[in-house]
């Protein structure tokens, strides 16, 4: 355990560096399921994973040592779990809040939280929830973004990283510690119950709102435009007069 400086209330003042690990998520979902209570905001960081998980079970490749790889513990139980998806929401915007900084304003967040520069992959988010009954009891923030790595296997597609984007290494220490100010920040807001306005700061930063795309859905390619996100995190799509929702399963991006 490492006590840190970081200019926060709680995320990342408990930080858990290991050099290696099979999964940061599955370590601090084994963590609470084993040892006594671990404050909120504990960060699981790790310098190489040799099994990190994606989204629908994909693997999440990271060379050894260049990017960030790590698990944050919230507890928002004073949100009911059928609102799950602002939690999505308040991580998305944060990465993608603290980016741009860095970056500029081409990074995006590409439905449900990719984070993206231009058309290519810069990072993504597993979220973990545990619920004990109809209450939400932990949330398993899982974050990947790629800092320093400028060689992808070519089984990874569109994707990119900060040392692509500005031609020389980012530390990674002081980025860690950007993020966690900015998830702690909106995360506050989402505890303050301002979630008509995280709801807007998503939509403002959504990859390809309003425009014009094409989509795979049900193995046909077609033309559509995001109009948004539902309160349970769908898309909404408009599309040959209509718009339609769709979970993360139905439907895919063509880049
Ligand atoms: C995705 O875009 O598919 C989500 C990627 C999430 C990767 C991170 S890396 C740290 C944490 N541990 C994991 O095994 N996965 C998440």
């Amino acid at each position: 355990m490492q006590n840190n400086t970081f200019s926060t209330l709680f995320v990342g003042q408990n930080t858990v560096t290991l050099s290696i690990v099979d999964s940061t998520n599955d370590y601090l979902k084994n963590l609470l399921s084993k040892s006594a209570p671990l404050p909120e905001g504990t960060v699981i960081l790790a310098e190489e994973q040799f099994a990190g998980r994606g989204q629908v079970n994909n693997a999440w490749l990271s060379d050894p040592g260049k990017n960030l790889t790590f698990s944050l513990l919230l507890t928002p139980s004073f949100l009911d779990p059928e609102k799950q998806f602002l939690l999505n929401k308040v991580i998305s915007i944060a990465i993608n809040d603290t980016l741009v900084q860095i970056i500029g304003a081409d990074v995006k967040i590409k439905w449900p939280n990719d984070i993206y520069f231009k058309d290519k992959k810069l990072g993504g988010v597993l979220i973990e929830n545990i619920l004990r009954g109809n209450k939400w009891k932990y949330a398993v923030v899982g974050i990947g973004l790629n800092i320093n790595q400028i060689e992808f296997t070519s089984s990874v597609k569109n994707v990119t990283s900060i040392k692509k984007i500005l031609h020389k290494d980012y530390d990674k220490a002081s980025l860690l510690n950007h993020l966690c100010t900015a998830i702690e920040k909106y995360y506050l807001q989402l505890r303050s119950g301002n979630s008509e306005w995280l709801d807007n700061q998503y939509l403002q930063n959504l990859y390809r709102i309003n425009e014009w795309h094409s989509f795979t859905i049900d193995g046909h390619v077609i033309d559509g435009k995001i109009t948004g996100v539902n309160k349970n995190g769908m898309l909404e799509l408009f599309s040959q007069d209509k718009t339609r929702t769709y979970s993360f399963k139905e439907i895919a991006f063509v880049i």
